[in-house]
């Protein structure tokens, strides 16, 4: 096994920060969203709970963003634009996950540091830093004044349609907080990945030797 550096300072500041203040705002948006099923804090509490700590984490989404644009190790973050290739290789590990691994096969992604995601990670990643978190910011901001973007609200649609693509995004997020941290126990040892996003180090096996020329 080596190490190789795989998480940088900043990534790894952005994502337990990340982890901290989405558990705060799951805990204070159920808490206003289902009044009358939960009774964790006084509803005007919880309202400006999540107002405050989804402010934090739109700021903290720009020192991850900040970071990739002017780090050539937003590589992880590049599409795959051939299909078949990405098809296959997602294939690949899908089957790596489903049946390979509990089988002791190898893992079919080689980890370095400019490509430390498999092509599901990828993909799933680039859907919810590009896509899922910006669409939660932009209908969380514009239900936090709705007199002040009355206007935006009517254009795409009217509040309903707003508070229904953020609750929807808000559920996937709660399952996301259950398979995302298992998905982080497969590595070698069920701390391994954990570990790596505390020290910036992933331990990654040693390429086999290859057979001596006769
Ligand atoms: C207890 C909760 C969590 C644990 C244990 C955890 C663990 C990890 C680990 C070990 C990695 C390294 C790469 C990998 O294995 O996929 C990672 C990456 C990542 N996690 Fe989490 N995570 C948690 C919560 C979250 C949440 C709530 C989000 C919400 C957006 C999130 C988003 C990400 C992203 C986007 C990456 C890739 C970061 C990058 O390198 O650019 N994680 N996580």
């Amino acid at each position: 096994m080596s190490k190789v550096y795989v998480h940088p300072l900043p990534v790894r500041i952005w994502h337990w920060a990340n982890v901290i203040l989405f558990i705060g705002l799951v805990v204070t948006g159920v808490q206003v969203r289902y009044l009358d099923l939960v009774d964790l804090m006084p509803f005007q509490t919880a309202v400006m709970l999540h107002n405050w700590v989804g402010f934090a984490l739109i700021a903290n989404f720009f020192v991850w963003l900040l970071f990739y644009l002017f780090s050539e190790r937003n590589q992880a973050y590049h599409p795959e634009l051939n299909i078949v290739k990405l098809a296959n290789a997602s294939f690949e590990q899908a089957k790596y996950y489903g049946w390979g691994m509990f089988r002791g096969e190898h893992n079919p992604h080689r980890i370095d540091p400019y490509h430390k995601f498999n092509p599901l990670q990828r993909t799933l990643y680039q859907i919810l830093m590009l896509f899922l978190l910006p669409m939660q910011f932009a209908t969380g901001l514009l239900m936090w004044d709705i007199k002040r973007f009355s206007a935006v609200i009517e254009m795409v649609g009217g509040l309903r349609v707003v508070s229904t693509v953020h609750v929807l995004i808000f559920i996937f997020f709660v399952f996301y907080l259950f398979f995302h941290p298992y998905l982080a126990t497969l590595g070698h040892t069920p701390t391994a990945h954990i570990r790596a996003m505390v020290t910036g180090f992933e331990d990654v096996e040693d390429e086999p030797a290859a057979p001596a020329a006769s």
